[in-house]
């Protein structure tokens, strides 16, 4: 069928045709969002989840409840390895400004102002890359000891009372939050915990992979109090189904029962593979309703397109010796496996690969579901290592089956 009217969007963070599943969270967002302005306590809330869940989507759709509210709102994605003052300053100078342009400065207003440009000065000093002027008065000895987890709660402080001046309410969006060191997560959270105690209307909305749990738990054991850790995971049949139908049948177009199940099988629900999956099937079939044959035919083509976009940009990333780790947990089997079982089949023990692990568990790659687990963060990333790297590997020895 004709491409150019084909209603699915598979990449990262695209606007799917129907946003199927998440109505419970949106209500929830929504209720949060709503007792902010009133100064009322809603938990901030941090989405985690796999690769490809859709959790990018469904911040992006809380930014436009927090701006049909009348909310500024600030979105970011944290960037590996970077820290996280040097991404926020240029969104928080841009929030200011919108604060700024709503009518005459007010005190809070003018604080906060200042607030931030001494901030601003200690971060220059701190971190020589950034580029950004701010002129105008600056507070002195305001937020610039180059200690974030002291200087951001007063930033934040500072926007929140402006925000509280011009009677609206401010919501940072911040993405891939697992990519923060334990310093700059353990600052957001003191941020979060302080501007909360005082009532001012700021909440931070996240996402990011699951490791996030943890790393939010061992920079500040309140961050379980502090934040909601909604999970998001693959869509149910129902969902998954809505997903495909719904779209399809906006543009006169049907898949047959048998079509949707095969779907469902071969994507596991998860919400990226059902936009592909849909996509491809859409151009490939010749008439509606799409059926499973289509289904079937088209299904070395979907795994080559995945094989050469989604997992190579990620395979591409590791080293030798992570790809061996990498290997050896698929070949145990794609649910959660035991740390010490990966490294025996790599003829080793755990403290060995202990720092490898660590490595690929700060590259995004896994996790660690439970104590001494250890599980792939990218949905069906076992099936693609061992298209990718058939054994006989020499770093891998194959799985003693009991
Ligand atoms: N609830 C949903 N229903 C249907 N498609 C979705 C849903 N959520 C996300 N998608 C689709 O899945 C893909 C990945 O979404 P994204 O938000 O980037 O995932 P994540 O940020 O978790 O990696 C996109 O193509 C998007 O259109
Ligand atoms: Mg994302």
């Amino acid at each position: 069928m004709k491409p150019q009217l084909n209603p699915f969007s598979p990449g990262a963070g695209a606007r799917p045709p129907a946003l199927a599943g998440r109505d419970e969270l949106l209500q929830q967002s929504a209720i949060t969002l709503a007792r902010l302005k009133a100064g009322r306590h809603g938990r901030s809330q941090m989405m985690v989840g796999l690769r490809g869940v859709g959790k990018t989507v469904l911040l992006n759709r809380i930014a436009d409840q927090a701006e049909e509210l009348g909310y500024k709102s600030v979105e970011i994605e944290v960037p590996e390895g970077r820290a996280l003052a040097v991404a926020l300053l240029p969104e928080l100078r841009r929030l200011f400004q919108d604060l700024d342009r709503m009518g005459a400065a007010g005190t809070a207003l003018k604080t906060a102002g200042g607030v931030l440009r001494s901030f601003l000065k200690g971060v220059k000093l701190k971190y020589r890359e950034i580029e950004l002027e701010m002129g105008g008065e600056v507070e002195e000895g305001a937020a610039d000891s180059g200690d974030l987890e002291s200087d951001l709660p007063e930033v934040f402080i500072a926007l929140g009372r402006a925000a509280a001046e011009r009677q609206t309410a401010v919501v940072l969006i911040i993405d891939e939050l697992q990519y923060l060191d334990r310093k700059d997560l353990s600052a957001l959270l003191v941020a979060v915990h302080k501007v909360s105690q005082k009532g001012l209307p700021i909440t931070v909305v996240g996402a990011g992979l699951p490791q996030l749990v943890g790393n939010a738990g061992e920079a500040k054991s309140y961050a379980e109090r502090l934040f909601l850790f909604p999970e998001l995971g693959p869509l149910g049949a129902a969902d998954a189904k809505r997903a495909l139908q719904e779209p399809a049948n906006l543009a006169g177009v049907e898949f047959t029962e048998a079509a949707l199940a095969e779907i469902i099988r071969v994507t596991h629900g998860y919400a990226y593979f059902l936009q592909e999956w849909g996509y491809i099937a859409w151009n490939a079939a010749e008439t509606s309703p799409i059926d499973a044959e289509v289904i079937r035919r088209m299904h070395a083509d979907a795994v080559d397109h995945l094989d050469r976009n989604f997992f190579r940009v990620r395979f591409e990333r590791l080293t030798p010796a992570e790809e061996g780790y990498l290997r050896a947990l698929a070949e145990l089997g794609s649910e959660p496996q035991r740390s010490g079982a990966i490294a025996a089949v790599l003829g080793r023990n755990v403290q060995e690969v202990g720092t490898l692990r660590d490595l690929l568990i700060k590259k995004g790659m896994i996790y660690g579901p439970s104590h001494g687990y250890t599980a792939f963060t990218v949905p069906l990333f076992d099936e693609y290592m061992k298209r990718r790297m058939p054994l006989p590997d020499p770093r891998v020895r194959p799985a003693r089956r009991r």
